[in-house]
């Protein structure tokens, strides 16, 4: 019989990619959506050939029935405490409830393990789901992909494409970046999904790269010399956050507002890994930071 995953976040961005992942693989994959979700994206994962559930995200019942006979649930859900906490809370139990015995959580993220509380609020949310994950009878797995390498489109100071330069802070232009895509990190989490025997964390990166080696890649791949900018030091960036977030109480309310994105950017340059578990899954082929960075230039000559 195959294996029943069921998916929430489905609609989302990394969510749709999962469940079109956990199809190939021969999963039976149950989403449950809100009644108000968008109708399109509804019908985009009725044709993968998911069964749509349209339920009371805040009713445990509701989703307890639709976990029946799952081995696994999987949360791609994004938002503030109201999603991350409270909503992840009502699957969690609803999975117990209904006997599964995995479940990975919205992480996809840089191991915040490392990194300390208070540093990344939207991390400081996932720590406090944690808490009471760590607390329940089920078995968990946290993705760790580090950063969405399709944030390199955004021209943050990591990649400039405009302004043809790339920033790092700290001492060392050698740092290793982690980066994965929303496809890579996708494809491996339907299969840590319908793998029984996972670990509490799993880390990986479609690549890691360099600002010296990322200044190389871009000035080779665009024939124009980019620069290397030094932006400070990692106490001065975390200075600069903190009086951020001070002065933009509003932010408090937003799911990214500028100071965030800035702590997920301390955050790469505060931390990195030894050893990725990319070699898992042999069938996962990961995407290169050449054809990764190569694709984003194409694209803004078109
Ligand atoms: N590492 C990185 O660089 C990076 C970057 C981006 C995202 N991520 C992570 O990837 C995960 C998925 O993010 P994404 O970008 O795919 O998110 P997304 O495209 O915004 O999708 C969010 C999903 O959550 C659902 N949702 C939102 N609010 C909800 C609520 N109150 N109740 C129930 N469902 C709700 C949405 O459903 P509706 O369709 O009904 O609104 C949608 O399915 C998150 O953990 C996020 O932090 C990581």
């Amino acid at each position: 019989m195959n294996k029943i995953i069921v998916v929430a976040g489905a609609t989302g961005n990394l969510g749709g990619r999962i469940v079109r992942n956990l199809i190939e693989r021969g999963a039976e994959v149950r989403v449950i959506v809100r009644p108000g979700s968008e109708i399109e994206k509804i019908t985009k994962l009725e044709k993968l050939g998911a069964h749509v559930f349209k339920i009371n995200m805040s009713s445990e019942d509701e989703i307890s029935k639709v976990c029946n006979g799952a081995s696994c649930v999987v949360s791609a859900l994004q938002g503030l405490h109201d999603v991350i906490v409270d909503t992840q809370k009502v699957l969690l139990d609803a999975a117990i409830a209904a006997g599964v015995s995995r479940f990975i959580p919205s992480d996809y993220s840089t191991d915040f393990t490392l990194l300390t509380p208070g540093e990344n609020r939207n991390f400081d949310l996932r720590r406090e789901f944690h808490t009471y994950l760590d607390k329940s009878l089920i078995s968990s797995t946290s993705i760790f992909n580090w950063a969405f390498a399709e944030i390199l489109a955004y021209n943050t100071p990591m990649l400039d494409m405009k302004k043809k330069s790339v920033g790092y802070w700290g001492e060392n232009p050698d740092w290793h970046l982690e980066f994965t895509t929303m496809d890579d990190t996708a494809a491996y989490t339907a299969a840590a999904a319908l793998d029984d025997h996972t670990p509490g964390k799993l880390s990986i990166a479609s690549f890691r790269v360099s600002p010296n080696e990322m200044v190389a890649m871009a000035s080779e791949i665009t024939h124009t010399a980019f620069q290397l900018i030094p932006m400070g030091s990692l106490s001065q960036f975390a200075a600069y956050i903190k009086s951020e977030r001070a002065a933009n109480p509003q932010g408090e309310n937003e799911l990214n507002p500028r100071w965030q994105s800035a702590q997920y950017m301390h955050g790469m340059f505060s931390v990195q890994h030894e050893m990725l578990d990319n070699s898992r899954y042999p069938d996962i082929k990961w995407t290169s930071s050449k054809e990764f960075i190569t694709s984003l230039f194409n694209r803004i000559k078109q």
